[in-house]
């Protein structure tokens, strides 16, 4: 069980940047206490494909990470994405054994919803349970107690392809940590953006990064469908090197600074200066243009997350609309078109319900890695036991006297 004192660790690995948030449990929550973050290499949409330079980019993170907080940190909730990741509904039945419906009988009728035929190179990332039905009694959220002879679990299921799990191990140990669990990104960052109200009444959270959009449907409560599409930011910012003749440096801060998804938001007279390539003269573009080039991405985009939540079969149900969060969901007018295309309600999601220095946190960036923090805490309290703890009073005196050494000889 998570105690007092205790120092949970998310380390996000995303396509853009690798970032490490320390969480420190207090009597009241979650308090952020150090946070590192640094230029991923090594990712593609979501993917390790170079365990090396992986490797490097969680390395600069975690050292920061360990600065700022001042803890060793030694075991890691990381997060898994990418075009692998599929997610399904499934159920398990059983027999009750005695009259009434205990733990074990609850944990048996998962286990039966699990027993579906997982190809060899894919493994089972989470079980997720989502209601209950006991005899004829459907959308049970707590069957322990109820009377009964048959138990029914709805269970949604999330499965991914096993190397690309194994190679985030792999290169999470190399810095020298372990993985407590590898969970999926939007599940994390659901747990940082999403209200319990907005989950019971209905929401699609919708997290878009560099290289992938992590879409993730709720109701009732409960998860209902999930999807991971390899597109993301990273694709405005080609688009933009192209459409404007500029490096794709240029590009990304231009589409930070002056981007928008919305055309009828920018002012028509509005222009913005753009380097141009092989030394030639910066040039003065209309910002609309700008915005004609990123409008069209974005749309088909979000056309394609909507695609999902339509998937869900949730569509008319979301009576809290869209969350948008990670990087991308910072571009001006997003909510804006999200509306428009979606004709639902749409919101930017930022972390909440954690302490400490949240004004750094405060940032739809951040929402996979507090998310991993908050996921550690409960999965440590539903597990009832400490894993091995990040923050050793020994490790840290050994740190600190090595490092007077090094500032004195
Ligand atoms: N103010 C902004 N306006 C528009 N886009 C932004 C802004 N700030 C960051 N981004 C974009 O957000 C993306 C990075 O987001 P994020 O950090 O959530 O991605 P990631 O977690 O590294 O990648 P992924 O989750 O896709 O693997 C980049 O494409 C970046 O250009
Ligand atoms: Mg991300």
């Amino acid at each position: 069980m998570s105690k007092k004192g205790d120092v949970i660790v998310g380390l996000d690995i995303g396509t853009t940047k690798v970032c490490a948030v320390v969480g420190g449990v207090t009597d009241t929550g979650i308090d952020i206490i150090g946070i590192g973050s640094h230029p991923s290499e090594g990712l593609s949409k979501g993917v390790v494909v170079n365990i090396e330079n992986a490797v490097n980019s969680i390395k600069g993170a975690v050292e920061e990470a360990e600065l700022m907080s001042g803890c060793d940190i030694r075991s890691v909730f990381t997060g898994i994405a990418g075009g692998h990741i599929k997610g399904f509904n499934s159920h398990g039945i059983i027999a009750v054994k005695g009259r009434e419906v205990d733990e074990n009988d609850v944990k048996r009728s998962i286990e039966a919803a699990k027993a579906i035929a997982v190809p060899l190179d894919r493994e089972v990332l989470h079980i997720l349970p989502q209601h209950y039905i006991v005899d004829d009694q459907d959308g049970v959220k707590t069957p322990v107690g109820m009377s009964g002879v048959r138990l029914e679990a709805k269970v949604h299921i999330v499965t991914g392809a096993v190397t690309s799990a194994q190679n985030i191990v792999k290169s999470v140990n190399r810095v020298g940590l372990t993985v407590n669990a590898i969970v999926l990104e939007q599940l994390a960052s659901s747990e940082a953006v999403l209200s319990q109200d907005e989950k019971e009444l209905g929401v699609a959270i919708v997290d878009i990064g560099g290289g992938t959009t992590d879409i993730a449907v709720f109701s009732e409560g409960s998860i209902k469908h999930t999807a991971v599409l390899p597109l993301g930011g990273n694709y405005l910012t080609n688009d933009i090197a192209v459409g404007l003749r500029t490096p794709i440096m240029e590009a990304e801060k231009i589409k930070i600074k002056y981007g928008c998804a919305y055309t009828p938001l920018i002012p028509k007279e509005e222009t913005i200066e753009v380097p141009s390539v092989g030394g030639r003269e910066p040039r003065e573009v209309s910002r609309q243009i700008l915005g004609e080039i990123i409008e069209p991405r974005m749309e088909e985009m979000l056309n394609l997350a909507y695609r999902e939540i339509v998937k869900s079969g949730y569509e008319d149900l979301l009576a809290a609309g869209v969350v948008l969060t990670g990087g991308t969901a910072m571009l001006e007018g997003i909510a804006e078109l999200t509306e428009k295309q979606f004709n639902m309600p749409a919101r930017r999601g930022y972390p909440t319900g954690i302490g400490g220095l949240t004004d750094i946190v405060n940032s739809p960036l951040y929402a996979t890695g507090v998310g991993l923090v908050i996921y550690g805490s409960k999965d440590r309290h539903h597990r009832g036991r400490g894993r091995s703890s990040d923050v050793n009073i020994i490790n840290r005196v050994i740190k600190g006297i090595k490092r007077w050494f090094t500032e004195f000889f």
